[in-house]
C-alpha cells in the first residue's frame, strides 16, 4: 500500500525499459525465492509437517528449576522452546551493562535436551531506567496522557530515541546468538500494538505522519483536494499545521479521508519498525528465521506489508475467552471458521505460516474465562495443521504464580510439574504429528475434486478501515461480513487463499471480493479480465462506491462496477435496532439487518434473490450474469446468518459445474500434504466424509464436538 496507489492519480506510462527491467526483476525474484525455499527446507523440513513448542520465562523462576522444566518440556514431546520475550530488564539491568550469561545457560540447557530455541527481541517491555532517563519514549494516548512504566507496550516505536535503545539490545542479542546453531529463529517484539490505547499521538508520531503526508501529496493543495478539506473550512496552508486526526481533540466527526490516511500511515510505520529490527538482526545472524507474532484479526497493522521482511508469518490466537461463539458449545470450542480464515490469510503471504501463541487452557483476561471443552485444545492444534501451519507454539509452559496473568493456564499447573488438561492435549497433538510423519508421502497431489474448488477472498485493509470509519449501520461487522463468505466457501469444501490485489487471480476458479468499497479502474479492469478468461467473480454489498481516497465517484451510485455486474444500484437500505428485513431466493426466506443494496438488473443479468418486504418488496438483492468464459455475481444484501451468502456461493459453483460438499457451518474439512483433516467446532456430532477405501489414522467416522478425524485415501 503506498502513496502512489492510493492517490489514484498516477498512471503507469509505457516505457520500453520496463520490459527488460521486469525480466531482470523476475530473475532476481526467482533466485531469491529459490534460496528462500532451500532455507525453508532447513528450518521447516517438509517431512516434519508441523512442529509444536512452548513459551518459557526462565527469568521468573529459580535457576535451580530450569533443568527440570526444560527436561519436562522435552518429555511432553514438544520440539522447541521460546524465550527472552519481555526480559529486557534482565538482559540489560543498567544502561549499557549486558547480562546475558543466564540466557546462555538456558539456551544451552535447551540445546542439550534437543529442543530448538526461538529467541525474542524484548522491545515490548522497556526497563524502568530507560523510561526514567528518556520519558519521551513513552507513548501518548488520544487524550494527551503520557503512559507510564508498570505494564507493557507503553513505548512508542516511532521515537528515534526508543529505536536507538531497541537497536542496541537487538544488535547485542544478534551478535551473541546469531551464529549459535541452538537458536533456530527469532520473534520480534510482541503483538505489535498499544492494545486498547490503539494509537500514539506523541510529537514524534505527529512529525512522522506529516512527513509521510508531504511525501505522499507533494503539495498542500493536493492534500486539501484528496481530504475534501473544502468541507467545514478545513483547508490547510502547510503541512506543519496538520495533526493526527483524533476524535478526542475534535468537536464534530473526524475527517474520514484524513483518518484513512492515518491508518495507512500507522500500518506503514509499524512495518517500518519491523524492518528496522529485521535489518539489525540480519546483519549478525546466519540461517536463522525471523517472525513477529501478529494478533488474530487485529486490523491496525497490515502483515502483508512485512511479508518480505519476515521469513515466517505467525499470529496469536485465543479462541475461548467468554464469547458465546457459534452453537450451544461455542463458548467452549471457539469459532473454527475464524481460526481457519486466519491460516488462509497468513499462509499465502510468503508461504510459511504458524501460530505463535495458541491458547493452552483457561485465560485470565476475558470478562468470563470458561474452560475449553475437553479435546478443544487438541482440535485447535489439528486445525492449525489443516490450515497449513508449520509451527504452533503456546503461551505458556508454567502457570504464573504472580503478575497480572496469574489466572492464566499453562501446560503445567501451579506446582510447576503436573501437566494441565492443555498440557496433555499438546502432548497428544505431538503424538499425532509423529503418526502423520510416519505416514507422510512426499509430493502427494491435491485431489482433483478439491482442487477444482480453489477459491480466493480478495482483501485490502483499506476497505476495512474505510468502512469502519463510516459504518452507517451499528450491526454492520466488516470482518463478520467477510467471514460469512469464507464460511460459505468452507461449507462447500473449498480450499481458500486470502489474497491481495497484486496476486494472479486466474490461479483461482472462484474469487470473492467482499464489501470492496474502494476501487479504481485498474482493479475493475482486472476483475473484468478475470471473469472474461473463465473466472467466477463474486462481489458483495458496498463494493465499488468510492475511489482510493475514500471519496465517492462523480457518477451514479457504485457506477464503477455497473457494467461489470450488469446492474445499477440506485439505492440501499439499513435497518435500525433489531428490526429485520426479509429476502427470498428459490422459495427460501432469509433475514437481513445491516445492509441491503437495491439492484436494477440490465438485460442478460438474472436475479438470484429479491427483497420480500419493506416498501421495495420485489426489488433484486442479488444478481448474476455470464461474462466471457466466466461469470459475475453481485450479492447486495448482508444476511444475519450468512445463509443466503452460502446458498448463492453454492449456486455459483453449481453453475460452473464444480461438484461441492455440503458441510454444516463450523464442521471444517481440509486436505493437506496427503491427509484429510476434519475438525468439529459444532455442538453436535458430525460424520466425516470417508470413502470405502479411507484409512483412518486418528479419530472416528462420527466426529464428536471438539473432535478430530484424520484419514488418507489410497
Ligand atoms: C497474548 C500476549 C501474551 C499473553 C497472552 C495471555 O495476547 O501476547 O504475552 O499476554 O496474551 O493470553
Ligand atoms: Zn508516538
Amino acid at each position: 500500500m503506498g502513496a502512489r496507489r492510493s492517490s489514484g492519480v498516477d498512471r503507469v506510462r509505457y516505457n520500453p525499459l520496463v520490459k527488460t527491467k521486469a525480466l531482470i526483476l523476475s530473475l532476481l525474484l526467482f533466485l531469491l525465492a529459490s534460496s528462500h525455499s532451500q532455507q525453508t527446507l532447513q528450518w521447516f523440513p517438509s517431512t516434519d509437517l508441523m512442529t509444536i513448542g512452548v513459551y518459557y520465562y526462565p527469568e521468573a523462576w529459580p535457576e535451580s528449576q530450569w533443568p527440570r522444566d526444560v527436561a519436562n518440556i522435552k518429555k511432553m514431546g514438544l520440539e522447541f522452546v521460546h524465550m527472552g520475550e519481555f526480559a529486557w530488564t534482565f538482559m540489560e539491568p543498567e544502561e549499557g551493562k549486558l547480562n546475558l550469561e543466564w540466557l546462555d545457560r538456558v539456551v544451552d540447557l535447551s540445546a542439550k535436551q534437543g529442543l530448538k530455541v526461538i529467541l525474542c527481541t524484548p522491545s515490548a517491555t522497556p526497563p524502568v531506567w530507560l523510561v526514567r532517563q528518556h520519558p519521551e519514549v513513552l507513548m501518548v494516548d488520544a487524550r494527551g496522557r503520557r503512559m507510564e512504566h508498570g505494564s507493557r507496550s507503553q513505548a512508542c516505536w516511532s521515537q528515534e530515541r526508543y529505536r536507538e535503545y531497541v537497536g542496541k539490545i537487538v544488535t547485542a542479542l544478534a551478535q551473541r546468538y546469531g551464529k549459535n546453531p541452538a537458536v533456530w529463529g527469532w520473534q520480534l517484539d510482541n503483538e505489535l500494538s498499544h492494545y486498547d490505547r490503539r494509537f500514539c499521538y506523541c510529537d514524534a508520531c505527529q512529525v512522522k505522519f506529516r512527513t509521510w503526508l508531504r511525501q505522499k501529496y507533494g503539495s498542500i493543495e493536493n492534500l486539501n483536494r484528496d481530504w475534501g478539506n473544502a468541507f467545514w473550512s478545513q483547508m490547510y496552508q502547510n503541512f506543519g499545521q496538520i495533526r493526527i486526526p483524533n476524535q478526542e481533540e475534535l468537536v464534530a466527526t473526524v475527517n474520514p479521508h484524513a483518518q484513512l490516511d492515518f491508518q495507512r500511515w500507522f500500518a506503514a510505520e509499524a512495518a517500518d519498525y519491523i524492518r528496522f529490527q529485521t535489518g539489525l538482526l540480519r546483519k549478525d545472524t546466519r540461517n536463522q528465521w525471523i517472525t513477529t507474532n501478529y494478533m488474530h484479526m487485529h486490523g491496525d497493522v497490515d502483515p502483508s506489508l512485512s511479508r518480505r521482511d519476515l521469513d515466517v508469518m505467525t499470529w496469536t490466537h485465543y479462541p475461548v475467552h467468554g464469547e458465546m461463539g457459534p452453537g450451544t458449545l461455542g463458548f467452549r470450542l471457539g469459532d473454527g471458521a475464524a481460526q481457519s480464515y486466519y491460516h488462509d490469510y497468513m499462509r499465502p503471504m510468503n508461504g510459511l505460516q504458524g501460530i505463535m501463541e495458541l491458547q493452552p487452557g483457561q485465560v485470565n483476561w476475558g470478562e468470563v474465562n470458561p474452560q475449553p471443552l475437553p479435546g478443544a485444545i487438541h482440535m485447535w492444534l489439528m486445525r492449525a495443521f489443516a490450515g497449513g501451519a508449520r509451527l504452533v507454539c503456546t503461551y505458556r509452559y508454567r502457570q504464573p504464580l504472580f503478575g497480572s496473568e496469574l489466572y492464566h493456564h499453562g501446560l503445567v499447573g501451579t506446582d510447576g510439574v503436573t501437566p494441565s488438561v492443555g498440557g496433555r492435549e499438546y502432548t497428544q497433538a505431538m503424538e499425532d504429528m509423529k503418526l502423520l510423519r510416519k505416514n507422510y508421502r512426499p509430493g502427494a497431489a491435491m485431489p482433483a475434486a478439491y482442487a477444482a474448488r480453489r477459491s480466493a477472498i480478495l482483501y485490502n485493509p483499506d476497505n476495512r478501515w474505510d468502512i469502519d470509519i463510516h459504518k452507517q449501520a451499528t450491526r454492520w461487522d466488516t470482518m463478520g461480513h467477510v467471514l460469512k463468505y469464507y464460511r460459505g466457501l468452507k461449507s462447500l469444501g473449498a480450499p481458500v487463499d486470502v489474497i491481495n490485489e497484486d496476486r494472479l487471480f486466474s490461479t483461482y476458479a472462484f474469487l470473492i471480493a467482499p464489501a470492496y468499497q474502494l476501487v479504481d479502474q485498474e482493479l475493475v479492469a482486472k476483475w473484468t479480465r478475470y471473469a472474461q478468461e473463465g473466472g467466477h467473480l463474486v462481489l458483495t454489498a458496498r463494493t465499488g462506491q468510492k475511489d482510493r481516497r475514500g471519496q465517492l465517484y462523480e457518477m451514479p451510485w457504485a457506477g464503477m462496477i455497473r457494467d461489470l455486474i450488469g446492474a445499477r444500484i440506485p439505492s440501499y437500505d439499513l435497518l435500525p435496532g433489531s428490526l429485520t428485513g426479509k429476502v427470498q431466493s428459490k422459495g427460501k426466506t432469509y433475514e437481513w439487518g445491516s445492509w441491503a443494496d437495491h439492484l436494477e438488473p440490465a438485460q442478460g443479468t438474472s436475479v438470484l434473490a429479491t427483497y420480500a418486504d419493506q416498501f421495495y418488496a420485489g426489488t433484486a438483492a442479488a444478481v448474476t450474469r455470464k461474462l466471457g468464459r466466466g461469470s459475475v455475481t453481485y450479492v447486495g444484501v448482508d444476511t444475519l446468518q450468512g445463509d443466503l451468502e452460502r446458498d448463492i456461493l453454492r449456486s455459483v459453483f453449481q453453475a460452473a459445474n464444480v461438484a461441492v460438499q455440503n458441510f454444516p457451518d463450523q464442521f471444517l474439512v481440509d486436505w493437506r500434504d496427503g491427509f484429510w483433516v476434519a475438525t468439529n467446532f459444532t455442538s453436535v456430532p458430525q460424520t466425516a466424509p470417508l470413502s470405502a477405501q479411507s484409512k483412518i489414522l486418528t479419530g472416528t467416522r462420527e466426529v464428536p464436538p471438539g473432535g478430530v478425524t484424520i484419514w488418507m485415501e489410497p
